[in-house]
């Protein structure tokens, strides 16, 4: 038994590295799951506002030094991952021989892949019914020996006969299974022997059909394929006619943002989260309009001590949609914001209703786009600089009888004081080619035409 456990121990950890030389790239697509339009903002802040709560708790969970004095309280829900259907990317995932593909929540925040698997007794029914081990030729459970076991952030796994068993509790229910391993087909390129989560029970969403972690963890899609690199390139919702929206996402040597200005800045691990999936950035300073805010290293930088805070720092993250800056950042660029829209006569509106801190009545000077709102820079050590597009950081939340433009508020808002964490979403990303290179410690990062990526 030991010698069989041992072998599958060997192959399993072989196949991703003796794989890494031979894939040279693969593309896949990215599918936005609902566009933002003026009535689904409010949607996209309370689903960022659950997601929000999971990362900080799997934060609190991944980091070894914070886990033994951090709480842990299962009552976030892992589920509202999959919730965030306001505003996040599914992929296709085809998984097992012959195989069945499945339509999964593309997340650089987390990095287990997992799907919905049969004998299932809770799983949502949609978008598609759950994986058949039993009809794949390639299906293996993964023994509790097997090192993809213990990479399972601690307070979430157990050992038990039916092998590595995950366990995910929340308030009104919990997701579990167990890990296994299979033959994963993306983008046209295979890898056998890829650990995944087989859930069998579920309160999930019925948007996508799991999850695909592209973080920097050992069980990601990423690490486990060996690609070393990816990049991916967000059409804005602005762009959306009827059969738009697909955004590629590149793999391995195909992963590449050329270009006369690419910026890039290196990849940053959180001493206070050492094996942490989160992709951090230093983001060192912001310009609202004609103002240089005041940041320092401790306005967005890694924080001591694991009472409050969770270690701080800034992360790049594809499954949150909006961003959000930590308090006394946020104030700055509030401050300043304010200070001009001033200036320039913008009207204050209260933007509680849709959701928003900030947002100013946009009828003033035709509407819409034509409202001069101060420009937005974002700098990053290694001086790497990024002008936000207009509509990458302001959004109509409200229209007219005649569909103009009413309200439009400032898709930033101010991380909740337990998080203290910031998180650049989705929203921010758009209309960039964004590079992950692993292999490199850089993100970098271009302006592009996505639909020409
Ligand atoms: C966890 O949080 C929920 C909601 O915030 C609260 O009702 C519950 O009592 C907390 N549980 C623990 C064990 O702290
Ligand atoms: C293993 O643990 C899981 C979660 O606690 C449980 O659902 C499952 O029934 C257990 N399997 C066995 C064989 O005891
Ligand atoms: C998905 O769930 C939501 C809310 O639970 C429901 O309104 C919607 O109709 C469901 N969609 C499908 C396709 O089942
Ligand atoms: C703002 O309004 C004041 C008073 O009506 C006017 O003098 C000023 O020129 C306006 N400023 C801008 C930028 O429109
Ligand atoms: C905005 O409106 C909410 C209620 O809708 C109210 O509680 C809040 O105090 C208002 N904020 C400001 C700054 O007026
Ligand atoms: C971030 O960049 C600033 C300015 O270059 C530097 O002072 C700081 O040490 C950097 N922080 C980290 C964590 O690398």
């Amino acid at each position: 038994m030991e010698a069989t456990a041992a072998a599958m121990l060997a192959l399993v950890l072989l196949s991703p590295t003796t794989l890494a030389t031979d894939v040279h790239g693969f593309r896949a697509t990215l599918t936005r799951i609902h566009q933002l339009s003026p009535g689904k903002y409010s949607a996209a802040v309370r689903c960022d506002s659950h997601r929000l709560a999971f990362l900080s708790h799997a934060a609190a969970a991944a980091g070894s030094k914070a886990t033994t004095t951090t709480t842990t309280n299962s009552s976030v829900s892992f589920q509202t991952l999959l919730d965030n259907s306001a505003g996040a990317y599914n992929m296709d995932l085809s998984i097992g021989t012959p195989p069945v593909t499945f339509s999964v929540l593309a997340d650089t925040g987390s990095s287990l892949i997992w799907t919905q698997c049969a004998p299932c007794t809770e799983c949502a029914a949609r978008p598609a019914p759950p994986f058949q081990p039993a009809s794949s030729s390639t299906f293996s459970k993964l023994p509790c020996a097997s090192s993809f076991c213990q990479f399972l952030t601690s307070p979430y796994h157990t050992c038990n006969a039916t092998g590595c068993v995950y366990y995910y509790p929340y308030g009104m229910g919990f997701t579990a299974g167990y890990l296994a391993t299979e033959t994963l087909h993306v983008g046209g390129a295979s890898f056998p022997g890829v650990a995944f989560g087989c859930s069998t029970e579920n309160g999930v969403g019925n948007s996508s059909s799991g999850i695909v972690g592209l973080g920097r963890s050992p069980l990601s899609l990423v690490s486990q394929v060996g690609v070393g690199r990816f990049s991916y390139c967000l059409r804005s919702d602005a762009d959306a006619d009827a059969d738009a929206g697909d955004s590629p996402i590149l793999f391995g040597s195909l992963a590449k943002v050329t270009g006369g200005n690419v910026q890039s800045t290196p990849l940053l691990e959180n001493p206070e989260m050492p094996s942490s999936s989160y992709y951090y950035v230093n983001l060192t300073g912001i310009t609202v309009g004609a103002t240089d805010l005041p940041v320092t290293s401790t306005t967005f930088g890694f924080t001591r001590g694991t009472g409050a805070g969770l270690g701080g720092g800034t992360i790049v993250d594809s499954g949150t949609t909006l961003t959000y800056l930590v308090k006394e950042g946020y104030a700055m660029v509030k401050r300043a914001f304010l200070s001009q829209m001033a200036m320039a006569n913008l009207t204050t509106v209260n933007g509680t209703r849709f959701g928003f801190d900030l947002c100013f009545d946009a009828t003033a000077a035709g509407g819409g786009s034509g409202v001069p709102v101060p420009t937005l820079v974002l700098r990053f050590a290694g001086g790497a600089e990024y002008a936000v597009r207009r509509r990458s950081y302001v959004g109509v939340v409200a229209v007219d009888s005649q569909g103009r433009a009413a309200v439009e508020c400032l898709l930033v808002l101010p991380a909740s004081e337990k998080l203290s964490i910031s998180i650049i979403g989705n929203v921010m990303q758009m209309d960039l080619h964004v590079l992950y290179d692993l292999d490199g410690g850089m993100f970098s990062f271009a302006p592009a035409d996505c639909a020409n990526v």
